[in-house]
């Protein structure tokens, strides 16, 4: 999604803003531009549909020589399709100040018809040209800029990170946020504002973390922020960002899909790294020690997710109820907020998220906020809006996630929703040791699951053609099913659901024909003769199935086209080593198609947007 970088310093802003956005581009976006001032304080404006590379062929074009401040943007089209005028930054009619914003202005409409009274002449569709013929409108009365930034803020509705550059005041940088990311580096002379730690972190670690309703007068060095709600200045420590720059490397890999696919064995591991201990018979979340007594009193979990991290919600749900014998409901966040239901103090919100900046998901926490009720989290990036505005939580340890379509995230969900279900569970739950040791052999069933890949490639060359693909699988296996059938049609663009596989015969069964194939999840579990009924129910309409089963059982590969046989484990921890195949699988269909799989079409990797 849309991505900003802003630069104010005494080196080429130019070049740090450029990689900055670079370091953004896997939040996949359709047109970037930047605004610089150079030494003079003379501005320069480069926009361009596409790439990052192609706005600096425009800027070496240009030459503008070096810049002490520079905004960019990568822009995720929302209000008006992807045009060179409607990438930001946007300007004011004699192009004195420039905006780049994250977000959605939902009174642009009203504040627009305004201001083209008053005489501003817009050039674009977007929402955010507003924010910039505001400003200007509000600094021709004062003369300040701060005045006049702070008025304009004031003025809209919704959710931004801003940041606005001007020629009247060359040596700062005007920033904003209101539920949407925003992060200061700050290094020796100089800092960089970003929507996203990737983009500074190759500067500077120090960081501040912008709240909401806040302002910042962002200098060389040196940021002032005002809290706009009580109208005081705010002191506010840098923080020491915790991220591997390592890590965002693609390394010997072709894609990021498929490193972090590789990936999870580590990943497995890292989640549950000084957490449990089979020989002390011990799970140990730190994250959730301060909310013990609370914990204690919760007698329902509602969790909202969106997207992958919904469907991990759905396999806690079934571990939660299971192990800890908590009823849990799971909810899309989208949904969540604008739905009116009882909700009682003793239940406890779980939110999850990779990226901890999905707006839906903020917006289903905040919509709790009144209520006095305990507010969890499962994120990934560390010190993201979610980690921050939860009560307590427990983060992932899966390292940054740079491909769009979501891997080593959902394992790292499920691993640690695994344990907070064991950290609950009641004392001499019969699957509390069994479960401890499984958690430890799983890293190496992961290596297993991995070397089959050239089996797994062998088969999605096979199956690539078909329009539409089922998947299907009962209990656990269920939203493994509905997280392959996203995946697949995420960066294949196969048409794909995902059924219980007790429900097909209640309607989808209809469709089937030998041209709409069937990935079967049918691992050696209590259900399994059930799951082989529904497979037969679908090789009798002359239904194509790959089936995926556990090592060692005959009984499955009579009935399917095609069989991934799996190491053998619990049915509990079976969705991780389920889910690596399911990636795979649509990993290299994507790629057997020819397709962009670390940026599938229309997609972005957070999206800040309801
Ligand atoms: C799918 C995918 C998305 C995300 C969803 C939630 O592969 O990546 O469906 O899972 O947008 O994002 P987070 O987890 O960052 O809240």
């Amino acid at each position: 999604m849309c991505g900003i970088v802003g630069y104010i310093g005494n080196r080429d802003g130019a070049d740090i803003v450029l990689a900055g956005l670079k370091a953004l581009e896997y939040r996949g976006y359709d047109s970037a531009g930047i605004a610089l001032l150079d030494k003079k304080g003379t501005a320069h404006l480069f926009k361009q549909v596409g790439r990052v590379d192609g706005v600096e062929k425009l800027l070496l074009a240009d030459d503008p020589g070096d810049a002490p401040a520079a905004i960019g943007h990568t822009r995720w089209a929302t209000h008006g399709g992807p045009s060179v005028l409607n990438a930001h930054p946007h300007a004011n009619s004699d192009e004195s100040i420039f905006v780049v914003h994250n977000g959605i202005i939902e009174n642009y409409a009203e504040l627009k018809e305004w201001l083209i009274k008053e005489g501003a002449q817009f050039v674009s569709d977007t929402d955010t040209e507003v924010m910039a013929h505001l400003i200007d409108h509000y600094y021709k009365q004062s003369k300040s800029f701060e005045e006049a930034f702070t008025k304009a803020l004031k003025e809209v509705r919704g959710a931004y990170a801003i940041v606005a550059m001007t020629t009247h005041e060359p040596g700062k940088l005007f920033a904003a946020r209101l539920s949407s990311p925003m992060v200061i580096g700050v290094g020796k002379d100089e800092c960089i504002v970003a929507s996203d730690p990737s983009a500074i972190l190759q500067h500077t670690k120090k960081v501040i973390y912008v709240q909401d309703n806040e302002m910042v007068i962002v200098e060389a060095g040196k940021c002032t922020i005002t809290d706009l709600m009580h109208d005081k200045k705010v002191l506010r420590e840098t923080e020491t960002l915790d991220f591997d720059i390592n890590q965002a490397d693609l390394g010997d890999y072709p894609h990021f899909m498929l490193k972090e696919i590789y990936e999870a064995p580590q990943t497995i591991r890292l989640a549950s790294l000084g957490r449990v201990n089979a020989d002390t018979n011990t799970v140990k979340l730190g994250g959730l020690e301060s909310v013990t007594t609370q914990l204690s009193h919760v007698d329902r979990i509602v969790i909202v997710a969106c997207g992958t991290s919904y469907y991990a919600g759905l396999v806690g749900e079934y571990l939660l109820e299971e192990i800890a014998g908590i009823p849990v409901e799971v909810q899309l966040a989208s949904e969540f907020k604008y739905r009116d239901e009882p909700f009682c103090r003793s239940t406890a919100l779980l939110a999850i998220s990779q990226s901890g900046e999905t707006a839906d998901t903020i917006a289903a926490l905040k919509k709790v906020e009144d209520y006095g009720v305990l507010r969890l989290g499962i994120v990934n990036a560390v010190g993201s809006t979610i980690a921050r505005m939860t009560d307590a939580g427990v983060y992932c340890h899966a390292g940054p996630e740079q491909a769009v379509a979501s891997t080593k995230a959902f394992i790292a969900q499920v691993m640690v929703l695994t344990q907070i279900a064991l950290n609950l569970a009641k004392e001499g739950h019969a699957l509390y040791k069994p479960m401890l040791a499984e958690i430890e052999a799983l890293p190496a069933k992961a290596e297993a699951v991995l070397k089959q890949a050239d089996t797994i490639k062998a088969i999605a060359e096979k199956y690539k053609n078909y329009r539409d693909f089922l998947f299907i699988g009962r209990r656990y296996a269920y939203p493994v099913a509905l997280e392959g059938a996203l995946k697949l049609k995420e960066v294949s663009y196969i048409h794909a659901e995902g059924y219980a596989a007790g429900e097909m015969k209640h309607g989808p069964l209809a469709m089937i024909d030998e041209n709409f194939p069937t990935f079967a999840l049918a691992g050696d579990g209590p259900l399994l003769e059930k799951t082989i009924s529904n497979m037969q129910e679908i090789r009798a309409r002359k239904g194509k199935i790959v089936a995926v089963t556990t090592e060692g059982t005959k009984a499955v590969a009579q009935h399917a086209d095609d069989a991934i046989y799996i190491p053998a484990t619990l049915e509990q921890t079976e969705p991780i080593l389920q889910a690596i195949v399911m990636q795979l699988f649509s990993y290299y269909v994507a790629t057997a198609k020819g397709y962009n799989v670390d940026r599938p079409r229309n997609l972005a990797k957070s999206v800040t947007v309801e």
